[in-house]
């Protein structure tokens, strides 16, 4: 099994920005931690600050690889392009979020991603990505 996690903007600055929202772990070390828990599968990481490398990312990825694990973070709530390149690609793609996106600002509850994913984590932090890897499991 291929699977993908992608990260949108600001969420290299994990372990740094605002940890009493998204915890004190660099999500460079928790990957590490779900590549020796999921040893079986092949996951692979892209991070990208920049709205278009992740619309790229997601067709190059989006037709062959098994799952995709996108928190594409605050283009959750902006970007038609984000959400109409899931919709666009064949790869099922479950939506996280570290935050619980509905107990925050008003702006943040909107998502285009979520009526094109297969599902939606949000508000367990760091562990949604593990859960969104069980349900492609
Ligand atoms: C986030 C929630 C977004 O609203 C925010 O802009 C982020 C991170 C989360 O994982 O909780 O950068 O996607």
């Amino acid at each position: 099994m291929k699977l993908i996690i992608i990260n949108g903007p600001n969420l290299n600055l994990l372990g740094k920005r605002e940890p009493e929202i998204y915890g004190s772990k660099t999500f460079e070390d928790f990957f590490k931690e779900l590549q020796l828990k999921y040893k079986e599968i092949e996951i692979s990481y892209f991070q990208s600050n920049i709205e278009g490398e992740i619309i790229d990312k997601l067709h190059e990825v989006g037709f062959d690889c098994d799952g995709i694990i996108l928190n594409a973070a605050a283009y959750t709530h902006t970007s038609v392009g984000i959400g109409d390149a899931v919709k666009g690609i064949t790869t099922p793609v479950v939506e996280v979020h570290i935050s619980n996106i509905h107990a925050r600002e008003e702006f943040r509850q909107h998502s285009y991603i979520s009526p094109n994913a297969s599902g939606v984590l949000f508000g367990f932090g760091l562990k949604g990505y593990d859960l969104a890897i069980q349900s492609f499991l």
